[in-house]
């Protein structure tokens, strides 16, 4: 277990498709999300992506349950999620600023579908199926972008709502997946 570094948007393993997971129940499976968790609690992050450090595997973790960063935000039970697959139930978009750990000290507002259904499996090979809406659908849609390669700056609609953390609005930011101080 180990925290990692982690990669920030310009290198090009963040652009990458990841591939899935064929291997559950191993011990480098288990050492990656270790790690993922380890690497998201020393930067407060809500949520992480193995190509964020490096790793082109389809899996993410998350959670934001008693996180003090986010106060106001709908707690978010701890989750390793492996070769996801979304399905979104609303057509709707909902605009929310968001944060990446791999964008340090920028915050933009980015469109995500409100309602959504998700499976995968978690490091053991048990399926896992949710329903989940507002914050927990948006950090899932966040953390699973990252493995297809998109950062969300691609997403944002109206570049004006891009910006610095420190020189937004407060109230706009109070729940950003992987909101760090940095
Ligand atoms: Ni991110």
């Amino acid at each position: 277990m180990a925290v990692r570094d982690i990669l920030r948007m310009g290198d090009p393993r963040l652009l990458q498709m990841a591939q899935a997971v064929e291997a559950f129940a191993t011990p480098e499976l288990h050492e990656l999300v270790a790690d993922l968790i380890d690497t998201m609690r020393a930067n407060d992050g809500a949520g992480l992506a193995a190509p964020q450090i490096g790793v082109n595997l389809q899996v993410v973790v998350f959670g934001s349950e008693g996180n003090p960063r986010y106060p106001d935000a709908e707690p978010v039970p701890l989750t390793v999620l492996i070769n996801p697959v979304l399905t979104a139930l609303s057509e709707e978009l909902e605009e929310a600023w968001e944060g990446c750990l791999s964008v340090p000290g920028l915050r933009g507002k980015v469109p995500r579908h409100g309602h959504l259904h998700y499976t995968g499996f978690d490091q053991h090979g048990q399926a896992l199926t949710r329903e989940v809406a507002g914050f927990h659908a948006r950090v899932v849609q966040h953390e699973t972008d990252h493995l297809w390669g998109i950062l969300y700056p691609r997403r944002i609609r109206d570049l004006r709502y891009f910006g610095f953390t420190d020189a937004v609005v407060s109230e706009h930011i109070e729940a950003a997946p992987e909101n760090n101080s940095k």
